[in-house]
């Protein structure tokens, strides 16, 4: 096969020090979507997942419950096992670190490595977490002695250890980074790798421990076992056959092109594993991605800090798919987002209850009803067959750009873009009227095979995300959903006579009140606390709370300036709208506003507001609106009020 044409993606590997949590499935469902999406766009895939045994974290563990270390993770990775077939995860490979083959690799990769002079002995003092296994350098730490990580006090440890001459391959990899932007993405990681770390200089690594037994034994020197970044990184190369018998895997999927990992440790694979890489002579992966944590009550999930979810307790109550589309769907691939039960539900409600289920239902029950249960033929477009016509066509590629540069929640944006036109179009149509008259039979029929096709196509791209929800709508359609390809989707593929069936709801809606109190009580660490009480919202309307966190980067983005309210009066075609007049520093600009049921033209006039002033404009009622006006309002927009300054403040003013 093409070379070309090879795809290999791996998660981190896992450790098996406790079970694994919502933020862990969020990573391994992310890799599992694209890798089934390259392999429907006919890569050969391989894709790896995998466990990262060693440590004293895990020794400890295992004595605490009167265990080996080897009982202790083999009970573990059973249930990493276990949760991964629940997930529908189509990994092609699973590492583990103690594997025979894995520990001879690394054992060879160190020696080899100390041969060649990369790796060197000497005595190493520093600032320990005991529970994250890390060294820290002085200026890394927060609150004097605490760990940047965790929080946790550090200790000064002492100990003989052998050391990577990382700094000697320093100079190549930063010029690595600089010549290969798509190297560490998003890009704001690869500056913050350069800037943190590597221009300011790297201090050699410590690879090898002798104050724990539980890990792989460095061959020449046994007092030492190697530690854990050596050891758990190899693993992206020893389950290929690397340094082994058989390196066919190794000859044919090497160098990787997504290594998919958490933001924290984007720093040990884009510094540290491309250099042992360098060392041995080998290709860089083509990207590491660094995605955002789901994060909890303001903090990320741990399992040091009990504060976790269960991936299986929601899977078992509203089935797999609804996990990966929240997991997939909710926060935006790179940043970090809110994990709560109340994001889960209203996802569920309004994107696949409402939006994706009632479609489903609605055009399959009609198909049944009007045309006999068989897909009918279709006439000749109407302008508003074309306008959908057009969505739906340009879909596959509108997915792929998306899913090329790894915007997983926006391809299913596109896809749910589709899925909404249908909704409209059917409210625009009316199928039910055109049932009512003979003469508009052919319409009916032409209405219909429209709705089918767009949801043939749309479950065709998402077989990816939601396995099982695609084969079994696509099933609903009369289609063969293991022979649903989307290479060739194109309009009008779906044959004309199929048996359609209707069925109970994909996605029965969920009572959200109801619901959130039983889960209360099954997931509270998914609630919100007491800290922040919560009125119940409209089910229909997505929680605006769950919005990402931003970086400062996105913040700054956004020009606020203080403006004065010169002019003001009611937009004639508007029931809501107020047309301003703003002086801005030297500018004079006009702003519409939706505040005309709170506030009346007079008591604007004079008042000074805060606007966001690089708001793209946009016209309305044929008026252009310059800008946005920062207002407060509580809960379904009972009350408002606009943003002002505490003392009279010079118009222009920038708002930090
Ligand atoms: N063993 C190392 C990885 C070695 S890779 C050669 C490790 N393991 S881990 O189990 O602690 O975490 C692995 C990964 O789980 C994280 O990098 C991240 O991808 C994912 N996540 C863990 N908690 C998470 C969230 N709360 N949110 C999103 N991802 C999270 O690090």
């Amino acid at each position: 096969m093409d070379n070309e044409k090879k795809f290999y993606i791996t998660t981190p590997l896992y450790y098996p020090s406790d079970k694994l949590h919502i933020g862990h499935a969020y990573t391994t469902v992310a890799a599992d979507a694209l890798a089934r999406y390259k392999r429907a766009m006919g890569y050969d895939v391989y894709f790896l997942t995998g466990s990262d045994e060693h440590g004293q974290k895990i020794e400890r563990k295992a004595k605490a419950k009167g265990q080996t270390p080897k009982q202790y993770v083999d009970d573990i990775v059973d249930t990493f096992k276990a949760l991964w077939k629940l997930l529908n995860i189509s990994n092609d490979g699973f590492v583990r670190t103690t594997d025979d083959s894995h520990v001879k690799c690394v054992q060879s990769i160190f020696k080899r490595l100390y041969d060649q002079g990369d790796i060197y002995k000497a005595s190493y003092k520093g600032h320990y977490c005991t529970p994250c296994e890390a060294f820290w350098l002085e200026r890394q730490l927060t609150d004097g002695n605490c760990c940047p990580d965790c929080g946790g006090k550090t200790e000064v440890v002492e100990e003989e250890s052998y050391f990577l001459k990382v700094s000697k391959y320093a100079p190549a990899l930063i010029e690595h980074i600089k010549t290969h932007p798509e190297f560490i993405q998003p890009v704001s990681r690869a500056n913050e790798m350069l800037n943190n770390f590597l221009l300011p200089g790297l201090e050699d690594l410590c690879i090898s421990r002798t104050t724990f037994k539980w890990g792989i034994p460095v061959t020449f020197d046994d007092k030492h076992v190697v530690y854990v970044w050596i050891d758990a990184l190899s693993g992206y190369i020893s389950h290929l056959g690397y340094a082994g018998d058989d390196t066919l895997k190794f000859d044919r999927y090497w160098p990787a092109d997504v290594h998919l990992v958490g933001k924290e440790i984007v720093r040990f694979h884009t510094i540290i594993w491309p250099i042992i890489l360098m060392a041995l002579g080998l290709p860089l992966p083509k990207q590491v991605f660094g995605h955002g944590w789901l994060v909890l009550n303001g903090g990320k999930m741990s399992k040091s800090k009990g504060n976790v979810v269960d991936p299986t307790k929601l899977v078992e109550r509203y089935g797999v798919d609804a996990i990966r589309y929240f997991l997939l769907r909710e926060v935006p691939f790179g940043s970090d987002g809110v994990f709560t039960n109340e994001a889960l539900i209203a996802r569920i409600n309004t994107d696949l209850a409402n939006d994706f289920g009632n479609l489903l239902s609605r055009t399959t029950t009609m198909i049944e009803k009007y045309c006999g249960g068989k897909i009918p033929t279709h006439d000749e477009a109407a302008p508003e067959d074309e306008v959908l016509i057009a969505l739906a066509s340009r879909l596959p590629k509108a997915v792929e750009d998306r899913m090329n540069e790894l915007k997983l929640p926006e391809a299913l944006q596109e896809i749910w873009k589709l899925i909404g036109a249908c909704n409209k179009y059917i409210d625009v149509t009316c199928p039910w009227i055109l049932a009512k008259n003979e003469d508009s039979k052919e319409r009916l029929n032409t209405v219909l095979y429209n709705l089918a096709e767009c949801l043939r196509i749309s479950c065709t791209l998402l077989k990816a995300f939601l396995p099982e929800t695609a084969a079994k709508a696509l099933e609903r359609l009369g289609e063969n959903a293991e022979e649903a390809h989307i290479d060739g989707l194109c309009f009008y593929g779906l044959p004309v006579g199929s048996t359609v069936q209707s069925g109970a709801p994909l996605f029965p809606r969920i009572d959200m009140k109801k619901e959130l109190e039983e889960l209360e009580k099954l997931n509270p660490a998914g609630s919100q606390g007491e800290e922040e009480p919560r009125a119940e919202k409209p089910e229909e309307k997505k929680p605006e709370e769950n919005k990402p966190i931003i970086d400062y980067e996105d913040f700054a983005k956004l020009d606020l300036r203080l403006a004065k309210v010169i002019a003001c009066e009611p937009v004639k075609k508007s029931s809501h709208l107020l047309n301003l007049t703003l002086q801005v520093g030297e500018e004079t600009r006009t702003v519409l506003s939706g505040i005309k049921d709170y506030y009346t033209p007079d008591e604007l006039i004079g008042k000074t507001v805060v606007i966001v002033a690089n708001l793209k404009p946009r016209k309305m009622c044929g008026i252009e609106s310059n800008g946005m006006i920062l207002c407060a309002s509580d809960e379904g927009d009972a009350h408002l009020t606009a943003l002002t300054t505490m003392t009279e403040f010079e118009s222009g003013a920038k708002v930090r």
